[in-house]
């Protein structure tokens, strides 16, 4: 093993570690919190003078994907918003189910995967649109839109999925309450997608946590979430200025915002404002819709908590996602929708500048905007959203590139992977122009 290759095991095993002292029921929120200064990713690269761009980030990738084990294939694309120059990469590593089976079949870079949180990136979008329509105004508060009830009449309106996914326009009026302050009617659209309502994320609870894993077969109606937030206190009164606290349980507010305008299932506005017009053929709800492409995906693996390793497919306990992420979707078509919406072909250029108005979260580096952040790292800033399970799909603005993909393995840290990507690009742009 040369010296380098044992410096990125360290820093590997030095990331794992942190990872493994947390409390695993913690993780899911992780993808925004894991944001430490990433060190100096890429050594490899640091003294070539001969670089070859796709050579180099296939290396990347092969190595990342080493540290998943046998769980995790690893996907990575990266296109040109310019379509002169097109693809600049495509490669993929490991298998498709178990990388240590040599009899299972290779991850190619059309494989479909679970794309999670990236999905808060389309929730946006179709409200944006909705804005733009004249349907919403971001500043109205969400009473504008949903009914305060008492937690027992909560998703309880729309058994039926296919009167909508989210189980009706009920929500519980103790969703955000302080002390005997409720502050619910105090939430407006606009923090339904910024992360600075205050209320509770449903994945940081046990009361949640116990449910989810013990009712593998359980069909989850979006509203069914909002229970538990409205069973403990807020962090912080909606719209405290300077506070911010990453939770899917405002973008579930959004979802019913969005069916209830719609008076259709989210999924089908995914489909028809986003998926279809861009041509995001491999892209679909899962659990809600049939894959387009049945054989496509890649596994993935829980290999955490009390569920241990299951590939998550197999049950619809992932139905408890939904407008917080709940898609699959392939490298190309999430850079499709990148360049799609970083070309403004999604909505207007104010509702555009107001999603990616990106304010101070609470870590180093990292800034929200609605339903999208911007990482700054040592080696430059990306502009996207990483899910669950380290899929991720950026743009990177002094390049004029988008990149997507994934790690798939939530041990695994996308950061690291995402400063070797900009490492590479920065030493190729640097050796290649004048
Ligand atoms: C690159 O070259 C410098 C100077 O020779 C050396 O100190 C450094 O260790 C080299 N880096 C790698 C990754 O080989
Ligand atoms: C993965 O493959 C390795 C090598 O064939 C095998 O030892 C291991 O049991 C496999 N894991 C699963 C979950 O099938
Ligand atoms: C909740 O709503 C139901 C149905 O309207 C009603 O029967 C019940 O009394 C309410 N409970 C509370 C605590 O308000
Ligand atoms: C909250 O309400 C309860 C019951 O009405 C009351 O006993 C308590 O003093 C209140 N607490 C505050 C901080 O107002
Ligand atoms: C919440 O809304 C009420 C009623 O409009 C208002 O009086 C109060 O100041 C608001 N509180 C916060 C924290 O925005
Ligand atoms: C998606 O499918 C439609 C309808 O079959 C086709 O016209 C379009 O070219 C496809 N788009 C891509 C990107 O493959």
């Amino acid at each position: 093993m040369s010296p380098s290759q044992s410096l990125l095991l360290l820093l590997a095993a030095a990331s794992l570690g942190l990872a493994s002292c947390s409390n695993a029921r913690l993780r899911r929120r992780l993808e925004l919190r894991e944001i430490e200064e990433p060190q100096s990713v890429f050594p490899l690269i640091e003294n070539r003078t001969d670089l070859d761009v796709q050579g180099a980030l296939q290396e990347a990738l092969d190595l990342q994907v080493g540290f998943n084990g046998d769980y995790g294939s690893g996907i990575l694309r990266v296109e040109s918003l310019d379509p002169s120059a097109g693809v600049v990469f495509e490669g993929a590593a490991g298998r498709r189910t178990n990388n240590s089976d040599p009899s299972d079949t290779p991850t190619t870079p059309d494989m479909q995967f679970e794309i999670a949180s990236i999905g808060k990136m389309f929730t946006a979008v179709v409200m944006m649109q909705l804005v733009d329509e004249g349907k919403v105004s971001l500043d109205d508060p969400i009473t504008e839109y949903l009914v305060l009830g008492n937690i027992s009449e909560v998703g309880v309106v729309g058994d039926d999925p296919s009167v909508g996914e989210g189980g009706g326009f009920v929500i519980p009026e103790s969703l955000h309450r302080i002390g005997n302050t409720t502050y619910t009617a105090n939430i407006t659209v606009r923090m339904t997608l910024d992360h600075r309502s205050g209320v509770q994320n449903y994945w940081d609870l046990d009361t949640f946590l116990g449910d989810y894993e013990r009712e593998a077969d359980r069909y989850w109606l979006g509203a069914e979430t909002l229970i538990y937030p409205a069973e403990v206190e807020a962090h912080f009164p909606p719209g405290t200025p300077g506070r911010y606290e990453y939770t899917d349980t405002a973008f579930m507010l959004a979802g019913l915002i969005i069916e209830k305008v719609e008076g259709k299932p989210l999924s089908q506005s995914y489909s028809e404002r986003i998926f279809g017009p861009v041509g995001m053929n491999n892209t679909y709800s899962q659990y809600r819709e049939d894959n387009p492409n049945p054989d496509g995906e890649v596994a993935r693996y829980a290999i955490e908590g009390g569920l241990g390793l299951i590939d998550m497919r197999a049950t619809p306990r992932n139905t408890a996602e939904w407008a917080g992420g709940a898609m699959a979707s392939d490298a190309s078509d999430l850079c499709a929708f990148l360049k799609a919406l970083f070309s403004g072909r999604l909505m207007s250029p104010e509702s555009l500048e107001a999603m990616t108005n990106f304010e101070p979260t609470d870590e180093e580096g990292v800034s929200y905007g609605l339903g999208i952040n911007k990482r700054v790292y040592g080696a430059g800033s990306i502009i996207g959203h990483s899910g669950y399970g380290r899929s991720f799909a950026y743009g990177i603005p002094e390049y004029g590139l988008v990149m997507a993909g994934t790690l798939n393995n939530h041990e695994n840290s996308d950061h690291l992977f995402q400063s070797s990507v900009l490492e590479v690009l920065n030493k190729y742009y640097a050796t290649t122009e004048p």
